[in-house]
């Protein structure tokens, strides 16, 4: 059954929590590297028994959203990464934005459709590299994000090969989604913390903003057609609960460091998304 829950509702759902294996790098890894960045605007782990982090985040996670305590120690790590990505939004896309609009409103963009599917193929690029590396898991977290319902590597497949049916011109993937590709292989080796950010961020942003603009660019150019992007084969809240619940658990093993250092790469997701985002209008 495909989710067809409106955007507003597909968020702060409470799902059940299913146990995981408490995991905890052996060392934390901070790197702060050069990194290529975008022309606008990217050990060892041992398994431990579990844990009273797998209690606490069982519990903080199974408490409903409006009922948790404002204290950040007993928030959810997913609650943190979510305000820290929402105040990067501009007061025009979200209404916790605390960005000034540097662009016009996603009601007003002009799509074409060449450029749509340039952001269609790099996106299906960075959806595969990030399904490649949870199912590699060469850091045993990532392993707990495979097969999460959330994948779309599959669905922009379909999308693109009905394109091409349609007798359109597939292009190659374009230095948006290449160079988020690249960092993304290179973050996932190198730094748990901030890829988690990124997965974070890629994924929820999807079912949020990202259905919005779909829906937006679908009524400009595709006559109102939902494309399989936009669609899941089971309820989007319950998908999206289950994954914050692993989340929060994979993070009550970090420490206060590592948290922040995992925060405060939510910047470069949203200029590494953005500038693909930016090809609908090319
Ligand atoms: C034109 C661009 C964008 C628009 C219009 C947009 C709009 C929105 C909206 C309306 C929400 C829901 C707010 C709510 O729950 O009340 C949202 C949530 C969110 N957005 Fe964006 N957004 C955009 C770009 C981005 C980008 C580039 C990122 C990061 C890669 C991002 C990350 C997120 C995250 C993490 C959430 C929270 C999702 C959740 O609560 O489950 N957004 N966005």
């Amino acid at each position: 059954m495909a989710s067809t829950l409106p955007i507003s509702q597909s968020h702060g759902g409470v799902g059940h929590h299913k146990p995981l294996v408490s995991l905890r790098p052996r060392s934390p890894i901070f790197h702060s590297w050069a990194l290529p960045r975008p022309h606008l605007a990217p050990d060892g782990l041992s398994l431990r028994s579990p844990s009273p982090f797998v209690v606490l985040a069982a519990r903080t996670a199974e408490m409903p959203r409006k009922k948790r305590s404002s204290s950040s120690s007993e928030k959810g790590f997913v609650e943190e990464m979510r305000a820290v990505a929402m105040k990067l939004h501009t007061r025009d896309q979200a209404k916790e934005g605390e960005k000034e609009p540097d662009a016009p409103p996603v009601a007003k963009w002009e799509p074409s459709l060449q450029g749509y599917l340039r952001f269609l193929v790099d996106s299906k690029l960075v959806y595969d590299t990030l399904e490649t590396i949870v199912r590699k898991a060469s850091c045993p977290w990532y392993a707990e994000f495979r097969n999460t319902g959330l994948e779309r590597s599959e669905k922009l497949a379909k999308d693109l090969e009905w394109f091409k049916e349609q007798g359109h011109v597939i292009p190659e993937p374009s230095s948006p989604g290449i160079s988020y590709a690249h960092y993304l292989e290179e973050l996932s080796e190198k730094d748990p913390q901030a890829f988690i950010c990124h997965f974070y961020n890629v994924y929820f942003a999807h079912t949020a903003g990202g259905r919005m603009i779909g829906k937006k660019v679908a009524e400009k150019i595709l006559n109102n057609m939902e494309l399989e992007f936009y669609k899941w084969d089971s309820d989007l809240s319950q998908l999206l609960q289950n994954v914050r619940d692993k989340l929060n658990q994979v993070a009550s093993s970090w420490s206060r460091e590592e948290r922040k250092h995992c925060l405060k790469e939510t910047e470069k997701s949203f200029k590494y998304s953005g500038e693909i985002l930016r090809l609908i209008l090319s």
